[in-house]
């Protein structure tokens, strides 16, 4: 099996806006990094003397090659966003796992469909990799991108998004939403389901047989997009979501801000276990405690398992559970036919019994 690392040099920064940048990436030899419209990068970076890793998506696409993208908004008080903003320069070196990630479009040039994307802030960063390949490898589709933010200063690939409306005039429409403008616009206030409604509409795509919808953005707003496709009958097959925070965590955010308490459900049951885990033909048995998720334990045995984001979202840790029971605390990347199958991540699962065995791959 190859490595599911790279180390990839970073040969430009672009200044986004204020609070955000891209960071270009190229193999040192220029070798050509395979992946799909959609996915993204796990940047593996040495911060503070530690090893830490977050995703990011990747705003190029393929037949950008050999160059690879990804934008990084900073997060008050982040640690590697505010690294990645501040500190990386080009030249630099940045070892990476291959790109991963199952919200992702696979183009066909026969193709005849409406692209629908809904993104929000840095959720724009997936859907620029989807549209772009839209428009180039897929003469007969089109794209229209409802992008909210803030403001108008606040909206990333803004130049690059004008140019390709320019060059691809019946193909690309882009509806700009801000929640406080500082000019007069279309549409005002956050994105939600009526003023969804209203637009498709209004583009008369409220009623099409042939859409596919992607959204990424806050929880909020993806909820509210939706509730929109459902009161279109949009089927379920044709929507697909990215989330690059875990429900958990806004959670508790939210309960942060509003200082409530809940009680963790499930924790009752989880209990000190061994954990048996398969991985490239290897079988590692280790203890997991209660406080501890089964990624968390092995890592620290330095059992070299892969991993990304760490919270349940990218599946990078994925594996199947061949017996005994797992608890997840978020299940966000997984799909209900997964879950049924008995797949499980790691970095947010815990074992219920002794007899948990898992393979990877
Ligand atoms: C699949 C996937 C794709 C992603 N793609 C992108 C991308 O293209 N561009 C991008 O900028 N980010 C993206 N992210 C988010 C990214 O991985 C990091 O989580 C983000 O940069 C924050 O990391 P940090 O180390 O700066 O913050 P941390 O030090 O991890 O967190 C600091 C604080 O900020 C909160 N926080 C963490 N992430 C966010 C967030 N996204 N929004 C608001 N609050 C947050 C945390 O709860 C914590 O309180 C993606 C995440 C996933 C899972
Ligand atoms: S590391 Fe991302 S889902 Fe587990």
């Amino acid at each position: 099996m190859s490595s599911p690392y790279l180390n990839l040099k970073v040969v430009e920064i672009t200044r986004e806006t204020a609070d955000a940048a891209t960071i270009h990436f190229e193999h040192p030899q220029k070798q050509k990094i395979d992946y799909k419209p959609g996915q993204f990068l796990t940047l593996i970076l040495p911060i503070e003397g530690k090893e830490v890793r977050r995703s990011y998506s990747l705003c190029s696409t393929p037949h950008e090659a050999p160059r690879l993208s990804v934008t990084v908004k900073r997060v008050e008080g982040g640690l590697v966003s505010n690294y990645l903003l501040d500190t990386l320069q080009v030249g630099q070196e940045v070892k990476v796992m291959e790109p991963l990630g199952n919200f992702c479009l696979t183009c066909a040039p026969a193709n005849q469909r409406q692209v629908l994307l809904f993104g929000a802030g840095s959720g724009i960063t997936p859907l620029m990799s989807i549209l772009k390949a839209v428009l180039h490898e897929e003469p007969n589709s089109k794209v229209t991108l409802l992008y909210g933010n803030s403001n108008e200063d606040s909206v990333i690939f803004k130049e690059q998004l004008q140019q390709l409306e320019a060059n691809y005039p019946e193909r690309l429409h882009v509806v700009y939403i801000y929640s406080q403008p500082k000019q007069a616009c279309d549409y005002r206030g956050r994105m939600n389901q009526s003023m969804i409604i209203r637009i498709l509409e209004r583009l008369q795509l409220a009623k099409i047989s042939n859409g596919v919808y992607f959204m990424c953005g806050p929880e909020g707003m993806m909820e509210e997009v939706r509730h929109a496709l459902d009161v279109l009958h949009v089927p379920a097959d044709q929507i697909f979501r990215e989330s690059f925070v875990s429900t958990k965590l806004q959670d508790k955010q939210q309960q942060d801000q509003h200082g409530t308490v809940v009680s963790s459900e499930d924790d009752g049951g989880i209990t000190t276990q061994t954990v048996t885990v398969i991985y490239e033909g290897t079988e590692y048995s280790f203890v997991v405690e209660p406080d501890q998720t089964i990624l968390e334990a092995a890592l620290e045995q330095d059992i070299d398992l892969p991993y990304s984001c760490q919270a349940g979202l990218c599946t990078a840790c994925r594996g199947k559970c061949l017996s005994g029971k797992v608890h997840l605390e978020e299940r966000e990347g997984l799909s209900d036919a997964e879950m049924e199958e008995g797949y499980t991540l790691n970095c947010v699962g815990h074992p219920l019994t002794p007899n948990v065995v898992i393979e990877i791959g």
